[in-house]
């Protein structure tokens, strides 16, 4: 069976709610983080749109940096494994680093990354991510600063893919249970 079309994916989270929750967090970092030495680490690839969008609300001067790393497969599930598939390019020691989640799901990826940056000598470290899908939660992660709690959805859109396609979408949307993808 074919796949569905982008268009096709149901809505959870419109457009407009997004841009709303990214300007309220983007006012709280920037006041938070005033007088600090922020780099901001954004987790590849499903956070990209999210950071740029963080970063371009945001007051105050700020930094930017990636690590990609791989839990998944091209399937739904986790595989529990994390590999760091590229790292900060720049000195993380005495930064104050918020790292930029775009979905905490079993939280397998996240505590891994934080330790991660840990070793390398951050002053702090704080995390931020879009979505937190508590359902699946593994391993405690603090999430200083959220967009939104969501239920136990595959969801995609706002840069979050499934098997790579979806990320494109300006909401975020889920994939039904049973539907053919
Ligand atoms: P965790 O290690 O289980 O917390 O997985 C975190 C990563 O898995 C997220 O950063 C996403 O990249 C991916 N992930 C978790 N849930 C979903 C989902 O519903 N859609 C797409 N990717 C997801
Ligand atoms: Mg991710």
């Amino acid at each position: 069976m074919s796949a569905p079309a982008s268009q096709e994916v149901p809505c959870l989270i419109s457009a407009a709610d997004l841009q709303r929750r990214v300007a309220e967090l983007a006012a709280r970092i920037s006041a938070d983080y005033r007088d600090r030495n922020l780099l901001v680490v954004g987790v590849l690839k499903g956070a990209f749109i999210f950071q740029a969008d963080l970063v371009r609300a945001l007051t105050i001067p700020v930094r930017c940096d990636f690590v990609k790393v791989s839990s998944y497969g091209l399937g739904t599930e986790s595989s529990g494994t994390v590999r760091l598939q590229l790292d900060v390019s720049q000195p993380v020691a005495g930064a104050d680093v918020l790292i930029v989640e775009d979905i905490i799901d079993t939280g397998t990826t996240t505590s891994w990354l934080i330790e991660h940056i840990k070793r390398q000598g951050a002053a702090s470290i704080k995390l931020c991510a879009l979505l937190d899908k508590p359902a699946r939660r593994r391993t405690t992660v603090p999430i200083a600063y959220l967009g939104f709690t969501i239920p136990d959805h595959f969801v995609v859109g706002y840069g979050i893919d499934y098997g790579e396609r979806y990320r494109q979408l300006p909401y975020v949307g889920f994939i039904p249970p049973g539907e053919p993808q």
